[in-house]
């Protein structure tokens, strides 16, 4: 923000008129507050010592002083409005400070936590004088609920600008009055929509939503449209019309019920609770502000002091924990990136790179591969990138280079070409020679030893492992390999890479099927081997889903490859009694890629027989088993020092399988359950 040209701006101002008595300002460490002279009171929230703007108790206490020297000089008639601004680069307010919510053991604690809120938030609304909130960057959460409250909403056009709801994804829903507030600005239809998915929303979708109303090209702009809205004493509408009418009754118990199936559809009421606790509020209190507002917070508090919403803050925290696994402050910034081997991971390893803004040279041994791995990212862009011109910018920073020109540029070089040891040795012994001073050297190797890989290099310290996971789009996590050879600082920049193309790393110390593969491996095989032991391979995956997995194992070996399973079976040593798979891959039932592995494959969906007609406890207990022995193998992997921490293995174990993050991770659970439950 531009506050020292704009702010003289503002108080330079001939038609200013001279103050009469200026409110007694507070002493502020979370905000800035001044008044200028022609009495528009700015307040901008600067969290001290923090890189982004949560609502934590000093800041709230700190907003209580502002409006009380608001209202002050409102009566007083020295203030005529309130602007609030962020001192943040990046982003406006990031959500309510979720490091606080862990101080809650009681329902009763949180709901007197947040009346104070509430009632503050009140005040704002109720302010005499207009209060304008001037937004650029992420505002969610409680951040959005606050500016919810405010008379007039001015946001930048910038991409970063977004508005939204994420708490159902940390196991609430909104509890700083956001639900009354979001269906009285943007309707039920949307605002519900909008609570229930989390999604972040683009500030001009957020202004046809009614959520902003008014949009500015850029950050220097705010301050003067923000004067000008205070001084016209602007003021957003409520929803009309149509928009208001799914509020009311019948539309709203109608709604109610198609909100219901389609949660339905996306989670288990037993894992996430949020979205249907929201629904059930919605249907009984949708139709009365006020009503709603009181109705909110005593729902809230019970999810609050949930073991879902406490896991899931756990799983919040452990993703923080992975983007610590880059050092801070890091001067290196890795720009450009070099791909060998345009096949089924590089092609898209490349064009996630580009998504996150490098530019990329992809190399294979013929043009026409590389064509076929670039034309494959058309997808991708166009979902990231929303306008011709941005999709074309990403098309002209993906190359072809067959050649390898790209590779003496490049901060980072990665190889993904055939998981062959020679092949792979040849390829880094030339590229040794070629690589700039500094440059990462990496391999995408996932079976083989980054030391054998290293063994013909000059300087084996320089090559570390980066390994992504498939469909590398979907897939959070990146293993960063630190083989024996590693130099620490090879290891550390290869992790700064990773969160540079907003991917969580991981560092695993180089061994057989590093963490993730490792842990998976033993579950998968032990699921099969019941298949064949005559449990059916639905009643498996159901039992897998019950427990909380995105997929379940049968289906998910499937969907790798059995080929693929079975050879890292063999790398991790697994004799697996599972004749049934040889059989299957000698006669080139290799799963979804082949339309028949233990599933038939049809569309792309596996062919299940029949409802379930298993009952819950049934599957409960079977889900516990057949986790059994994923969770044992993390815990081998953290006693070996695999990876540093428990907290860590059950990050990359979440981030890396989709290991039911409402559980909190592997360890975690286990260290959750009973005694005796964990004995057996
Ligand atoms: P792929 O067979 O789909 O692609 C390999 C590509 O490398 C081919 O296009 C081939 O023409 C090219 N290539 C071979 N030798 C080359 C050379 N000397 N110079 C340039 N290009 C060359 O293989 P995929 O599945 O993409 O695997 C690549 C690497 O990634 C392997 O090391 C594999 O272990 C690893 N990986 C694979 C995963 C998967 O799910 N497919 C997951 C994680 C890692």
């Amino acid at each position: 923000m531009d506050k020292p040209a704009s702010e003289t701006e503002v108080t330079s101002s001939a038609a200013a008129p001279a103050l009469r008595s200026a409110p007694e300002l507070p002493a502020l460490k979370d905000w800035r507050f001044n008044v200028d002279q022609e009495g528009i009171a700015w307040a901008v929230f600067d969290r001290e010592g923090e890189s982004a703007n949560a609502l934590g108790r000093r800041p709230l206490e700190e907003l209580m002083q502002i409006a009380d020297a608001t209202e002050q000089g409102a009566r007083a008639g020295t203030v005529k409005g309130l602007v609030l601004l962020s001192g943040k680069e990046k982003s406006f307010i990031v959500g309510a400070d979720i490091r606080e919510f862990e101080q809650f053991e009681t329902e009763a604690q949180v709901v007197e936590a947040i009346g104070p809120v509430n009632a503050l938030l009140d005040r704002i609304e109720r302010m005499p004088v207009p209060v304008v909130a001037a937004i650029h960057g992420a505002c969610v959460g409680g951040g959005f609920e606050l500016i919810l409250a405010c008379h007039y909403r001015i946001a930048t056009r910038d991409d970063s600008t977004r508005v939204g709801f994420p708490e159902v994804k940390l196991g609430i829903f909104p509890g700083f009055n956001g639900t009354a507030r979001s269906i009285r600005q943007a309707g039920a239809l949307a605002a519900m929509q909008n609570m229930l998915t989390g999604s972040m929303i683009r500030a001009s979708a957020a202004r046809g939503l009614g959520y902003i109303d008014e949009l500015v090209a850029a950050p220097s702009n705010l301050r003067w449209a923000a004067r000008k809205a205070v001084l016209a004493r602007k003021r957003a509408r409520p929803a009309t019309g149509t928009k208001a009418l799914a509020a009311k009754w019948p539309v709203r118990g109608f709604l109610a019920g198609k909100m219901r199936d389609e949660t339905k559809k996306k989670a288990r009421e037993t894992h996430y609770p949020a979205p249907f606790r929201l629904i059930d509020l919605f249907e009984k209190s949708g139709g009365d502000y006020a009503g709603l507002k009181a109705a909110e917070t005593k729902a809230f508090a019970p999810l609050m002091v949930s073991d879902t919403s406490r896991n899931l803050r756990r799983v919040f925290r452990l993703s923080e924990q992975l983007k610590g696994q880059a050092p801070k402050g890091s001067t290196w910034k890795p720009r450009r990136v070099h791909v060998i081997g345009a096949g089924t991971m590089g092609a898209d390893i490349a064009g996630w790179c580009v998504a996150s803004g490098m530019e990329v040279t992809l190399q294979d041994l013929k043009p026409e591969l590389i064509e076929r791995g670039i034309a494959a990212q058309a997808k991708l862009f166009g979902r990231k990138f929303k306008t011709k011109a941005t999709r074309d910018a990403a098309k002209a920073r993906l190359i072809a280079d067959q050649a390898g020109t790209g590779i003496a540029r490049a901060d980072v070089v990665i190889e993904a070409i055939v998981e062959k040891l020679e092949v792979k040795q040849a390829l880094f012994k030339e590229l040794e020679g070629k690589v700039k001073p500094g440059a990462v050297l990496a391999t995408n190797t996932s079976s083989l030893q980054i030391e054998d890989i290293a063994a013909l290099l000059a300087d084996p310290g320089r090559l570390v492992g980066i390994h992504f996971f498939n469909p590398v789009a979907q897939m959070p996590l990146v293993e960063v390999i630190a083989g024996k050879q590693s130099r620490a600082a090879e290891v550390k920049n290869a992790a700064t890479f990773v969160t540079a193309i907003d991917k969580f790393p991981l560092i695993v110390k180089s061994a057989p099927g590093f963490l993730v593969n490792r842990v998976l491996a033993p579950y998968m095989m032990a699921a099969m081997q019941r298949v064949e032991q005559g449990t059916p391979k639905e009643k498996i995956d159901e039992a897998a889903k019950v427990f909380g997995m995105p997929m379940g194992p049968i289906e998910l070996a499937d969907t790798v490859g059995l080929d693929v399973c079975a050879h890292v079976g063999r790398i991790l040593g697994l004799k697996a009694d599972t004749s049934k798979l040889e059989q299957m891959i000698a006669s080139g039932q290799l799963g979804k890629k082949t339309g028949r592995g233990f599933y038939e494959w049809k569309d792309g969906k596996a062919v299940r027989g029949g409802e379930s007609k298993w009952n819950k406890s049934e599957l409960d207990l079977l889900g516990r088993d057949l986790v059994a022995p994923l969770i044992e193998e993390a815990q081998k992997a953290l006693d070996e020092g695999i990876v540093e921490s428990s907290d860590l293995v059950d990050a990359g174990v979440i981030f890396g399988t989709g290991f039911a993050p409402f559980r909190g991770g592997p360890l975690h659970y286990k260290s959750s359950q009973p005694a005796a439950a964990a004995a057996e």
